[in-house]
């Protein structure tokens, strides 16, 4: 039996499907709701069957509607593969470039960014800053090139690629007594009044880590949500806390804040890049994934 049915309306349909409405769908096309609404029911007479049921104010999706809306995702995401495919056959280092990043990398990344699009102008940087749940929750919907983290979730099928050191520091208020002090010991440090970062953070997981291994438990005296604050709390004198040197240059630079000789820092650890195991970069993103991994072999450690 021949079915005809085109291109253009499937994308309708799985906008329809995935969105539960016609306007919404229309507006994310940009086109009419009639004129939505008339695709999606020409794509039905072709294939013979209603694929959406409207359920009181709900759609939803009949079985043969399943089946379609299955069939629409897998040929539009292979249509945007073949997009990037003859991107790279052209051999250019251009169009989307979509990383995400953890909050304590968007110290560095938009720099290189910057000097990545200097050097390469047609590339489209998106770049997403975010909280780890949240850059967890790309990595495994695929939504990035790659994502770039510290700690690193398991177990998971992923492909990690460190590129650059990252060293958490101990830190105070310049004034702080500890300031003048070397060879300070964990214990003592632990005893502290600590600001800690929000639980799930990669710097806070990592100081609790080293806390662990020797026998200590610290309970934050606050928490806050991003180094900026964190930062801001230790020069008013709140607390201690533990950092990454490369987000405390300035502070260090006017010394308002002082990098404590603690016992066990500077942790060293390093940045990644990560993506889902078995996933093959464009030509775009490996590009940009050199520049950093070059990067960070000439960055100070
Ligand atoms: P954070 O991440 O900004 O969530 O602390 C740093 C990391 O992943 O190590």
């Amino acid at each position: 039996m021949e079915r005809r049915w085109s291109l253009q309306q499937l994308r309708l349909f799985e906008a329809v499907a995935r969105l539960g409405s016609y306007t919404r769908a229309a507006e994310e096309q940009h086109l009419s709701q009639p004129a939505v609404h008339i695709q999606v029911k020409r794509l039905e007479t072709a294939i013979g069957q209603p694929l959406i049921q409207a359920v009181g104010r709900k759609l939803l999706l009949t079985r043969a509607g399943d089946a379609v809306h299955a069939a629409a995702v897998d040929v539009i995401n292979r249509l945007a593969g073949l997009a990037e495919a003859l991107h790279e056959i052209d051999a250019r280092v251009a169009g989307p470039l979509k990383v995400a990043a953890v909050t304590s990398a968007q110290v560095f990344l938009p720099q290189l960014l910057g000097r990545f699009v200097r050097t390469y102008p047609d590339v489209q940087p998106q770049l997403t800053v975010t909280n780890r749940e949240r850059v967890i929750q790309r990595l495994l919907a695929n939504d990035d090139d790659f994502v770039v983290m510290g700690q690193v979730p398991t177990p998971s099928d992923l492909t990690v690629i460190p590129f650059m050191d990252n060293r958490l520091v101990a830190v105070a208020a310049a004034s702080h007594p500890l300031a003048r002090h070397k060879r300070i010991r964990l214990e003592r440090f632990a005893a502290e009044r600590h600001l800690a970062r929000e639980p799930g953070s990669g710097t806070r997981t990592a100081a609790e880590k080293l806390f662990a291994t020797h026998g200590l438990t610290v309970q934050p005296y606050m928490t806050l949500g991003s180094n900026e604050a964190i930062k801001q709390a230790v020069v008013a004198g709140l607390g201690v806390s533990v950092l990454s040197q490369g987000s405390l240059e300035l502070e260090l630079a006017t010394q308002r804040l002082a990098m404590l000789d603690v016992q066990g820092f500077p942790l060293h650890r390093t940045w990644n890049a990560v993506h889902l195991g078995g996933k093959r970069l464009g030509l775009t993103a490996q590009t940009f994934l050199d520049f950093l991994t070059a990067e960070g072999a000439r960055a100070p450690t």
